[in-house]
């Protein structure tokens, strides 16, 4: 049972309890991930199965790599424990085509664990009042790392197994979409685990708009390959057009249309066929600020949740997220994780592609290095908000921000459509 509440009780020993908390996190954090690799054959732990990913055994030693190199070296002044490693985890090392000459799976699982003895020896005498962003991005760098390496285990799987659901009402009713009326909202955060590109937190005024209350669905989509879609230039941007013609695309990468997954988010589509598709049904994709105030903002109290529901750290009964259901979910499943506007699914599930360009906010300041962030502020990757089924809970929150390339189709991606108030 997760239970990690970022708020700290008044009068209480902030940094104390920032660190039980924050060792917690971490433990409960790489139990998960050491779970996606047991009884791992050799070949899918070194394998590179697509040219712009690394196998998911350089994923994990990269993990350990980066919380020795930012807590131990950086932080406590140690000197690498593994020198020989370095040019093989690290980011800037070498190229993703070589590593997969990795040591095997119990080496790296020995060299996870003699990092993190040394990380939690030093723990305890951290300054954590100057520190605690670090450890949580440490803490999210993981939870990141896990996440490509869940898709990248599905990339070598057969296709999703069939669905045993029971039936859900249908979500194509009169209330697909809600109004958000005119008004303020706030974007971003500064609590003590928003990531740089998170900051500031500042106010936004937004014009009316309709936004949908869960992400489309499969079979929803189902429509737009019936009705050739991928067939149709006009609902495509020319960029996209070009990209589904060189690819041959004519369906999505975890395209599923066995009965009982009509309910589910279409899953594993670029922003260019979430863009066509929205077109196709005569809207748009939401900016991402329009997603955050749906997601976050409360009319009523005029203050920002955490998440949709409350300030309640997540748990399986309010989304679809950290692997737990180990595939997509009917987008009704989670009444219990509604936004004050009555928003579905807003964390979990699919990671939703918005409209807006991934760029810093207004007095951006690269943290920890600008290589995290600030290097894909290049007008060339989409935002993306939400979190899929394999999303640790320590990375998911309204504020969130993760970003890719327009035509990466890996990732457990959908979408939700928005459209002006006429
Ligand atoms: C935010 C998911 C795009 O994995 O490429 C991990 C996160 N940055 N290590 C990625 C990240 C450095 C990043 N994404
Ligand atoms: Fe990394």
């Amino acid at each position: 049972m997760i239970s990690t509440s970022i708020k700290s009780k008044p009068g209480g020993d902030r940094p104390l309890e920032a660190k039980n908390q924050i060792r917690h996190a971490m433990q409960q954090c790489r139990r998960g991930t050491l779970k996606l690799f047991e009884n791992m054959e050799e070949d899918t732990f070194r394998r590179q199965v697509h040219p712009d990913f690394s196998p998911v055994g350089w994923h994990l030693g990269h993990i350990g790599f980066t919380e020795g190199l930012w807590l131990l070296e950086r932080c406590a002044g140690k000197a690498p424990l593994f020198p020989q490693y370095r040019r093989l985890m690290a980011q800037d090392g070498l190229p993703k085509h070589q590593r997969v000459e990795l040591p095997p799976l119990p080496e790296i699982v020995d060299y996870l664990q003699c990092i993190r003895e040394q990380v939690f020896g030093y723990l305890d005498s951290a300054p954590m009042e100057q520190q605690e962003t670090l450890w949580r991005f440490i803490l999210q760098h993981e939870c990141q790392h896990t996440e490509t390496i869940a898709f990248l285990l599905q990339l070598q799987r057969s296709p999703r197994r069939a669905a045993g659901e029971a039936k859900c009402p249908d979500p194509l009713s009169s209330d697909r979409e809600i109004e958000i009326p005119a008004g303020k909202c706030e974007l971003g955060s500064d609590a003590p685990e928003a990531l740089d590109n998170e900051r500031s937190v500042h106010r936004q005024y937004l014009p009316a708009y309709l936004i949908d209350r869960y992400p489309v669905t499969c079979g929803e989509f189902r429509q737009f390959i019936d009705q050739e879609g991928y067939h149709t230039p006009r609902w495509w941007s020319s960029e996209g057009w070009e990209w589904r013609q060189t690819h041959q695309i004519t369906q999505p990468l975890h395209w599923n249309d066995k009965p009982g997954f009509e309910n589910h988010p279409v899953c594993g589509v670029s922003y260019y066929e979430a863009e066509a598709y929205a077109r196709f049904v005569g809207k748009r994709l939401p900016t991402e600020a329009e997603w955050e105030k749906a997601a976050s903002w409360d009319p009523q109290t005029q203050h920002k949740r955490t998440y949709p529901w409350g300030d309640e750290f997540p748990t399986g009964d309010r989304a679809n997220l950290d692997n737990r259901q180990a595939q997509t979910t009917p987008v009704n499943a989670y009444p219990a994780g509604m936004s004050a506007y009555g928003c579905y699914d807003m964390l979990g599930n699919v990671w939703e592609w918005t409209s807006s360009w991934f760029l810093g906010y207004s007095g951006f300041q690269p943290y920890p290095y600008p290589g995290y962030s600030q290097a894909y502020f290049d007008r060339e990757h989409r935002v993306l908000r939400g979190g899929s089924w394999t999303t640790r809970p320590w990375a998911m929150r309204c504020s969130f921000r993760n970003w890719y390339y327009p035509w990466v189709r890996q990732i457990f991606a959908g979408f939700r459509c928005a459209r002006d108030v006429e």
